[in-house]
């Protein structure tokens, strides 16, 4: 790895797990959501997460900001140990790290205005500012994004869905973080300003350097955006990869099945993905520790007797 620069986001065998109730409510064993996770993110990079519904993904973005800590692994962002920081550091940390989710209504304020919404970034880390100040901000940001600063005043049901992305979004850059974890950020949109919103959070990655850690059931536009891409299989990375590598050479049969749902233009992937598809679905992917099966290119090897 030497050349590298130092990851912006290291995470080491991060596990988290959820204590099981057995239907009466007494206590049951625990579930494993996540476990033995490892990957890092580079300055400027985006990393895709996919796997199917449950795998783990909300999991891994809520615990890698701390919104939801891990059970046991660590969590290093821009060199320093997460689990070490009292609130107050955390606090300072999340501005350098923000949140991006699926449903913007749900994380607007009714109440607010979208500047007020805004401008809330500032006075939660405390940024002393005078209102006139304030509203230059939250206006320059609002241009940022691709809204009318004259919309400050409007409430959130007066904006588009495509609209609230893009507030959220603001907020989320105010404080100038370097990484974002976007979860399903485009998911709740209408298909035709999926892309718009996706070229915003390229610019801003563009004009920022932002790190991102894109959670997506949309593997063509994970393919699109992500510079490389982990695979989650039942809280597990199976494979992580360029995306070139990912989607040209999918080693795991459970990428290749993932991939194999999606019809893609290139003759020679297209016929891959025809193969892939005739791996029987009581197929258990094989789940041995991941290994470098080429530069850069990690897959779970198969073990045991279905190897
Ligand atoms: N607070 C919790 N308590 C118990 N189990 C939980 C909790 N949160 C998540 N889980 C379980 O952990 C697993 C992973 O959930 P997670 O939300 O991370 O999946 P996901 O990959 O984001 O799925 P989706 O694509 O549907 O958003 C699921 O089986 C879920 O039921
Ligand atoms: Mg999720």
């Amino acid at each position: 790895m030497s050349g590298q620069p130092p990851p912006l986001l290291a995470v080491r065998d991060l596990s988290k797990h959820y204590p099981l109730r057995t239907w009466w409510g007494g206590k049951g064993s625990v579930f494993r959501a996540v476990e033995g996770v490892s990957f890092d993110i580079r300055p400027g990079e985006t990393l895709g997460l996919v796997g199917e519904s449950g795998s783990g993904k909300s999991t891994i973005g809520r615990a890698v900001t701390m919104l939801n800590p891990p059970t046991s692994g660590t969590i290093a962002f821009e060199g320093t140990d997460l689990a070490k920081l009292d609130a107050a550091a955390m606090r300072r940390m999340r501005a350098r790290m923000q949140t991006v989710f699926q449903d913007p209504y749900a994380a607007l304020n009714p109440r607010m205005s979208a500047g007020d919404y805004v401008a809330e970034a500032f006075k939660l880390h405390r940024r002393a500012m005078r209102g006139s100040e304030r509203r230059e901000a939250v206006a320059g940001l609002f241009e940022r994004v691709g809204l009318d600063p004259r919309f400050m005043g409007r409430y959130p049901h007066q904006f588009s869905g495509g609209q609230r992305q893009r507030i959220c979004i603001a907020r989320a850059i105010a404080l100038k973080p370097s990484f974002i974890v976007a979860d399903e950020p485009i998911a709740a949109l209408d298909v035709s300003i999926q892309a718009q919103v996706v070229n915003l959070l390229q610019d801003l990655q563009d004009e920022m350097g932002l790190s991102y850690l894109f959670i997506s059931h949309d593997l063509r536009m994970v393919r699109y955006l992500c510079h490389r891409v982990a695979v989650l299989w039942r809280g597990r990375i199976v494979e992580l990869a360029e995306a070139d590598a990912l989607y040209a050479d999918p080693r795991h049969p459970y990428t290749r099945r993932l991939l194999a749902a999606v019809p893609v233009p290139h003759p020679a992937e297209e016929r891959a993905r025809l193969a892939a598809r005739d791996i029987a679905d009581h197929d258990q992917p094989p789940d041995g520790p991941l290994t470098e099966v080429a530069p850069g290119h990690w897959a779970a090897m198969p073990q045991g007797p279905h190897a």
